[in-house]
C-alpha cells in the first residue's frame, strides 16, 4: 500500500499497518517494540479494555468541548506528542512535520534531546513553542546549554525523562542488525534499507543531515554517527538522583515535569523537589519489562497526589475512549507516542494531524455517549466503580 491511503487510516493501528510498509525493518521495529519479552508493552494497552465507561443517556449533550489547560497551557485537547527520539528518521526533518501537525492541532509538541531537528529548526518552522525532553546528561555544562537552548528556543516547560537510568533491553534492536555495528549488522540494515527505496529516496538521502540536532556543538565531527553515538552512550548518567532534580529545578526557570514516574512515593518525591507535574510513564514498555501498565497505576498515584500536582499518563493510549477513561481515573492529560511516530512514517504532517483529529472527535463522542459536555465534568463517576476505589485493576 502507497502512503497516499494514510489518507483512510481510520484509527491507530491502520497508520501502523502503513509505516510498516514504508519503514524499513529495523527503523520500524525500533519505534514498534519494547524490553524484554514486551509483556510491559502488551499491558499499557490491554489494561486499558478492563476499564469500562458508564454509557448515560438524555443529558443534553450539545456542543461537547474538550478543550483545556495542560500544564497551565490551553490546548483543544487534553492530549501531548511524547518525545520520541530520531523521528527525523520516519519522515522527512520528522520533528518538525510532527510540531506542525500539533500546532495544527492546538496541542502540545514535545521534542526529545535526541531529535534529529534541533529545537532553533523546530521552533523556526512551527506557529508553537514546543515542550522540550532532557536527558541527564553527565557534563552538566552541557545541560546548562541545553537549557538555553530552549529557553532561547520559546520553550517554557521541560519534560525531564527519568526513567532511562540505564537502557532497558530491546531484543528486536538485537535481532535485525540495529545494534550491531559488526559487517553482519551492516550487511542485515543495508538489506533492509534496499527494500524501502521509496523511504531511502525521501528519508535516507533527502531528509539529511540525520545527526542529533541538539548535540552537534558537543561533537568534534557530527556526520559521523558513530563517534556521535559513543559520546552519547557515555554521556547518559547512571548516577542521577533527587538532589539533581532539585539542582535542576534552580537552573530551570519554567515549568518542570517529570517523566518516567510509575510509583505512588516516586510521585510524592517529586512534589518534593518542586516539580510542577508528571508524566505516569514506563517509557511505552522499552525500559523495565514486567512493571506495572501505566492505566494499573495511574488510581493510585492520583490518590496519593491528591490534586496537588497534574498528572499526565501515558503507554498504550490508542483511541479518544482511552483518554476518557484515563481523565476519570485522574490524569489531566495523555501523551501519545507510538501513534503519532506510526502516523508521521505512513503520511507526514498531514497523516500526523488527520491522527489528531480522529482522536479529537472521538473524545468528544465518548464524552457525550457518557453524558459530559466539558472536561471539567469528567471525573471517577464515569468509569466502573470497583476500578476508581482501584479494586479491579
Ligand atoms: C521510538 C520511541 C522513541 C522514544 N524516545 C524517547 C525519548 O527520546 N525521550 C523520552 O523521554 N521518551 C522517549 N520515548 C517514550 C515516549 O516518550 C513515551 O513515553 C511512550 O512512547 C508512550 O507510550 P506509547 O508509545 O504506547 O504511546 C520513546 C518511545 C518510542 C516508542
Amino acid at each position: 500500500m502507497s502512503p497516499v491511503f494514510a489518507c483512510m487510516a481510520a484509527s491507530c493501528d491502520d497508520y501502523r499497518r502503513l509505516a510498516e510498509r514504508r519503514l524499513p525493518r529495523f527503523l520500524f521495529d525500533y519505534i514498534d517494540g519494547g524490553a524484554g519479552d514486551e509483556q510491559t508493552l502488551a499491558a499499557n494497552c490491554r489494561d486499558f479494555q478492563q476499564v469500562h465507561l458508564r454509557q448515560r443517556v438524555l443529558c443534553d449533550v450539545d456542543n461537547v468541548d474538550t478543550r483545556c489547560e495542560l500544564i497551565g497551557q490551553p490546548a483543544s485537547m487534553p492530549l501531548a506528542l511524547a518525545p520520541l527520539g530520531m523521528a527525523g528518521l520516519y519522515a522527512r526533518r520528522g520533528e518538525v512535520q510532527a510540531a506542525r501537525a500539533a500546532a495544527t492541532a492546538g496541542v502540545p509538541f514535545g521534542l526529545s534531546t535526541v531529535g534529529i531537528c534541533s529545537l532553533a529548526e523546530v521552533h523556526a518552522a512551527s506557529a508553537q513553542k514546543c515542550w522540550f525532553q532532557l536527558y541527564m546528561l553527565r557534563d552538566r555544562e552541557a545541560v546548562q546549554g541545553l537549557l538555553q537552548q530552549a529557553l532561547a528556543n520559546g520553550c517554557d516547560t521541560l519534560l525531564f525523562t527519568v526513567d532511562l537510568a540505564v537502557a532497558g533491553i530491546r531484543r528486536r534492536d538485537m535481532r535485525n542488525g540495529m545494534l550491531d555495528g559488526t559487517w553482519r549488522g551492516k550487511l542485515a540494515k543495508a538489506t533492509q534499507l534496499m527494500q524501502r527505496p521509496g523511504w531511502l529516496l525521501d528519508v535516507g538521502i533527502r531528509g539529511k543531515p540525520h545527526h542529533f540536532g541538539n548535540l552537534t556543538d558537543r561533537v568534534v565531527d557530527p556526520n559521523d554517527l558513530r563517534a556521535f553515538k559513543a559520546w552519547l552512550d557515555a554521556q547518559f548518567d547512571p548516577c542521577v538522583t533527587w538532589s539533581d532534580i532539585r539542582w535542576l529545578r534552580e537552573q530551570w526557570p519554567g515549568k518542570l515535569i517529570l517523566k518516567g514516574i510509575l510509583e505512588p512515593d516516586d510521585a510524592l518525591r517529586a512534589l518534593d523537589c518542586g516539580a510542577d507535574g508528571i508524566v505516569l510513564s514506563n517509557h511505552g514498555g522499552r525500559q523495565l519489562d514486567g512493571v506495572s501498565s501505566t492505566i494499573r497505576q495511574l488510581p493510585k498515584v492520583a490518590e496519593a497526589l491528591d490534586r496537588r500536582l497534574p498528572i499526565l499518563v501515558d503507554g498504550g493510549i490508542r483511541s479518544g475512549v482511552d483518554i476518557l477513561k484515563a481523565l476519570a481515573l485522574g490524569a489531566q492529560g495523555v501523551m501519545i507516542g507510538r501513534p503519532w511516530a506510526w502516523a508521521l512514517a505512513a503520511g507526514g504532517e498531514a497523516a500526523v494531524e488527520r491522527l489528531l483529529s480522529s482522536l479529537g472527535s472521538e473524545l468528544a463522542v465518548a464524552m457525550a455517549l457518557c453524558g459530559v459536555r466539558n472536561l471539567g465534568q469528567v471525573d471517577a463517576s464515569l468509569v466502573d466503580s470497583g476500578l476508581a476505589e482501584n479494586r479491579i485493576l
